[in-house]
């Protein structure tokens, strides 16, 4: 799919952005999950509306996830914006993150609050995106076989060495993909179907999005990301991407924001969170080339982010692949019998 710049930046000078400061308003760390690119804007348009001078380190959900467990003595950071919910969910759990009420719940899809209620207030859902798979037709015709539609097509044979996904432990995306097929098949069969899909593989990346771009490049035929990153890829790289919504459904994320508990700035942490969830704010994801769905109802949708009504959904259970328990021993298992036998 050749995919036109999107237009959603248009509309994005509002209130926030335009608001006067510039004085220095104290300090906010910002650790972000998503899209450099996207961690970079929000940055830079929260620093020009507040004046508060941002920190900004990306790193993946799960590895964002350990930093903050780790640091939970003496906590550095004050806000995590972004990455898959799960991680989010533990950490709430774990009693890593501060609940919050901001005044923009009200303007938030059901999907975004009903996470901030499962955590009792301690996460809020920012975006959503389903999760899929895809490849460049111009790569397909290059290796001469057919596109893959369903999951089990991964394993097939003809793509030996020609699937990428992250790994699980550092990756939002991959873990979403382990309790995905966990849900689809049952927990035996999915592992079974993980050790097939293994032969497959050519290599477990870090960041959830790497596959997509590897597929753009055709170091890699097929990338296993959320939908919206392969959007992305083709939107930046021109290349022909195809993009699957597998035939058997699919899981999905509820991309999440949480306060860090023992945050040193505090009071600078509740105003990103507050700025994060206006329209404005959210708008600047397709500015980023980011093609998640907004959780803010009013905010715009850009015309490039695959259509979630259209796309067959599991009812993903985020209590139970969030909880710190579920989440800690399916990492384990998959070590044991899939990283293991690398
Ligand atoms: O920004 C792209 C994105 O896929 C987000 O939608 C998601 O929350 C995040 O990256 C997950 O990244 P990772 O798999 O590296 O944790």
């Amino acid at each position: 799919m050749r995919l036109p710049v999107a237009a959603a930046g248009v509309i994005l000078a509002g209130t926030f952005a335009l608001a006067a400061p510039a004085q220095a308003e104290g300090n906010l760390v910002v650790y972000c999950s998503p899209q450099e690119e996207w961690c970079q804007l929000m940055v830079n348009e929260f620093q020009k509306a507040t004046g508060i001078n941002v920190s900004m380190t990306r790193k993946s959900s799960g590895e964002t996830f350990a930093q903050i467990k780790a640091e939970a003595a003496n906590p550095k950071g004050d806000i995590w914006w972004g990455g898959t919910g799960d991680p989010h969910l533990q950490a709430a759990e774990e009693d890593l993150t501060l609940a919050y009420e901001s005044p923009m719940l009200k303007d938030l899809n059901d999907w975004a609050v009903s996470q901030h209620k499962l955590a009792g207030g301690k996460t809020v859902g920012i975006y959503m995106g389903a999760l899929g798979f895809g490849y460049s037709a111009d790569v397909l015709k290059e290796k001469g076989v057919e596109g893959p539609k369903c999951w089990a097509d991964l394993v097939k044979p003809e793509y030996k060495g020609e699937v990428q996904v992250a790994n699980p432990n550092s990756s939002g995306t991959s873990y979403t993909f382990l309790a995905t097929m966990v849900q689809i098949l049952g927990e035996e069969e999915a592992f079974a179907y993980l050790k097939k899909l293994n032969e497959n593989i050519n290599q477990y990346t870090k960041s959830g999005a790497a596959p997509a771009q590897a597929a753009s490049r055709g170091e890699t035929l097929i990338g296993i990301t959320f939908q919206h990153d392969l959007v992305s890829t083709a939107v930046a790289s021109g290349a022909p991407m195809v993009v699957v919504a597998p035939c058997e459904g699919t899981g999905f994320e509820v991309g999440s924001m949480s306060i860090i508990k023992g945050a040193p700035n505090l009071e600078n942490a509740k105003k990103w969170y507050d700025w994060a969830l206006t329209p404005e704010a959210q708008a600047l994801a397709a500015q980023a080339n980011s093609y998640q769905l907004p959780s803010n109802k009013n905010a715009p949708v850009s015309e490039h982010s695959p259509k979630i009504s259209e796309i067959k959904l599991i009812d993903y259970d985020f209590a139970k692949f969030g909880s710190s328990d579920e989440r800690k021993r399916l990492l384990s298992r998959w070590d044991k019998e899939i990283g293991a036998a690398q």
